[in-house]
């Protein structure tokens, strides 16, 4: 296997891989070779979240390539936004058909229309004859059922997509359980489409796995772990960093994170609660965490939350692959 003939793509993880984060990451950390955007839902009545917008501004984009992710079911609300991405120079935009969280499926959103497959269909016939742009989905194995893969596979068949992001869990089962390769093979042979794998690539040895296993696959898609590992891209592609260096490189990265989040938000309050949202995942990088993470965690104030990253730095060392 040489190290460049798949690429890795960040995985759109809302709260957390947003622009700010995208161009720290790429500052600090190589291996990832594009990203795809944390969804932006349409609102109808043609109107735009500014904000939501902001964050795949291609100027500001420029460290990790970026492709934007709608969230919505309604075809003129879809086409709408889509337009808007096209007209800002997106190439191509994502649908999400995954989110899993109740409160959006039961609006018939993300992992809530996997139920639907007629509605996806009727949606896909809307859309993809006046798409400004090549579309992918992003998808689960199904809202209640791992079954419900066969009609939409069936019904996605019908349309030019350009890839297919498979995700092999069902939208109930959050993020319980396993990944179900398994149900992942079946679903890309059932499929025209080319395929991106997603799901619990959490260190070099999961990434192998899956790479052994689907030996056709180009496109793999890490989130969560490269929040708990952000080196986890450098050793895929074989790139080593000595363990001292490690721990001062990641905490350049933090610090830098940090004084990006500081100059976006207003104030300490919404800083330190983004801010400790990254340690329930960082946290896993270090040796003996629980204890010095929980402080962190615990900070009352932006002062109290400083002083214990850095005791963290100060005294405890990260895990290493080869550790
Ligand atoms: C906090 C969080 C936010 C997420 N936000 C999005 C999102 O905006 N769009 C999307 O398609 N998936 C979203 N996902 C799902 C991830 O993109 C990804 O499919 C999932 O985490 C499985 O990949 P992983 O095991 O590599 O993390 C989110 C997941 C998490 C944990």
């Amino acid at each position: 296997m040489t190290t460049s003939d798949f690429t890795l793509i960040m995985a759109p993880l809302q709260g957390f891989t947003d622009v700010t984060f995208r161009n720290v990451y790429a500052g600090h950390f190589s291996g990832m070779n594009e990203a795809l955007a944390p969804f932006i839902a349409t609102m109808g009545h043609e109107r735009i979240n500014p904000a939501r917008i902001r964050d795949v501004d291609l100027k500001d984009n420029q460290l990790l390539p970026v492709t934007p992710q709608i969230l919505g079911n309604s075809a003129q609300d879809i086409l709408f936004l889509a337009r808007h991405l096209a007209g800002m120079g997106h190439a191509l935009v994502n649908w999400n058909l995954g989110c899993p969280h109740s409160k959006i499926a039961k609006k018939k959103r993300g992992s809530g229309l996997l139920m639907f497959p007629e509605i996806i269909d009727s949606l896909l016939e809307a859309l993809v004859s006046q798409m400004p742009v090549p579309l992918s989905v992003k998808i689960r194995l199904g809202r209640k059922d791992k079954a419900e893969i066969h009609d939409l596979i069936r019904v996605l068949n019908r349309y030019p997509l350009d890839h297919v992001i498979l995700h092999p869990r069902t939208g109930i089962q959050m993020y319980r359980g396993t990944a179900d390769q398994d149900a992942f093979e079946a679903a890309m042979q059932a499929s025209i489409h080319p395929f991106v794998y997603n799901g619990d690539i959490t260190d070099t040895a999961a990434f192998s796995t899956v790479r052994r296993r689907f030996p056709g696959i180009r496109r793999f898609m890490i989130g969560r772990g490269i929040l708990a590992n952000p080196f986890l891209p450098e050793e895929i592609r074989g790139i080593s960093t000595d363990p001292v260096r490690r721990l001062t490189r990641l905490r350049a990265f933090h610090d830098d994170l940090m004084t990006a989040y500081a100059g976006r938000f207003s104030g300490p309050g919404h800083l330190i609660g983004r801010m400790k949202g990254f340690w329930h995942y960082l946290g896993h990088c270090f040796r003996d965490h629980p204890k010095p993470v929980k402080k962190i965690l615990r900070s009352p104030s932006l002062e109290a939350y400083c002083a214990h990253v850095a005791e963290l730095f100060d005294t405890s060392e990260l895990f290493c692959p080869d550790s």
